[in-house]
């Protein structure tokens, strides 16, 4: 678990959000295989990065801890990275998920492991009462040893311009924006560094 305060330098924030303007955005009502994985999730939007947007995103993520964390899987035949816009307004949320994925095939083929998870912020404000927290949770046996429960360890809040990354699987959720955000969005980029194996 890794958050950085103010990765991003204004004018980057700005950057992106202008990116966004220009995106064409898809809502969850028209993702239906992604409404079945999160369903009362509300309603929010995602849209694809566009080529110089991708490109400055990952050469700023370029950090030794990444690849060092990327390279430790052993066998690795192929790196990939998948990495979107999100916009949540009031009423969006995410329900609890591990980010590993659905097990779908992509063209036929096993779909890459995800191995690092990151989001990060893009809204030029953000207020502790408009929810949108990324609460990230850890696995705990019970006393017996039995039943695993999900224990809150972190309650991230949306800050503009910080970053957040953790390893996959980990399960997660992000809490409802709350309608005392108005018309303000919780805008980020948030996706994975993956890698494909034999
Ligand atoms: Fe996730």
């Amino acid at each position: 678990m890794l958050v950085v305060e103010d990765f991003w330098s204004t004018e980057e924030r700005r950057f992106f959000r202008e990116g966004m303007n220009q995106s064409i955005w898809k809502s969850l009502s028209d993702l239906p295989h992604v409404r079945t994985d999160f369903p009362n999730s509300g309603n929010w939007a995602k849209a694809e990065l566009g080529p110089e947007e991708g490109q400055r995103f990952l050469s700023r993520l370029q950090l030794p801890c990444i690849r060092d964390h990327i390279e430790s899987f052993p066998n690795i035949i192929g790196r990939h990275v998948g990495f979107n816009y999100y916009s949540y307004s009031a009423g969006d949320c995410l329900l609890t998920h591990d980010d590993t994925d659905q097990g779908r095939l992509v063209d036929g083929r096993r779909a890459p492991k995800r191995r690092i998870a990151v989001v990060t912020y893009f809204h030029e404000e953000w207020q502790p009462d408009w929810g949108g927290e990324l609460i990230i949770y850890e696995r705990r046996a019970d006393r017996a040893g039995g039943t695993i429960n999900l224990i809150p360890t972190h309650c991230i809040e949306p800050r503009p311009g910080s970053l957040v990354m953790f390893t996959v699987p980990r399960f997660h959720r992000v809490c409802r924006v709350d309608p005392t955000a108005g018309e303000h969005r919780r805008l980020s980029i948030a996706g994975w560094f993956m890698t494909e194996h034999a």
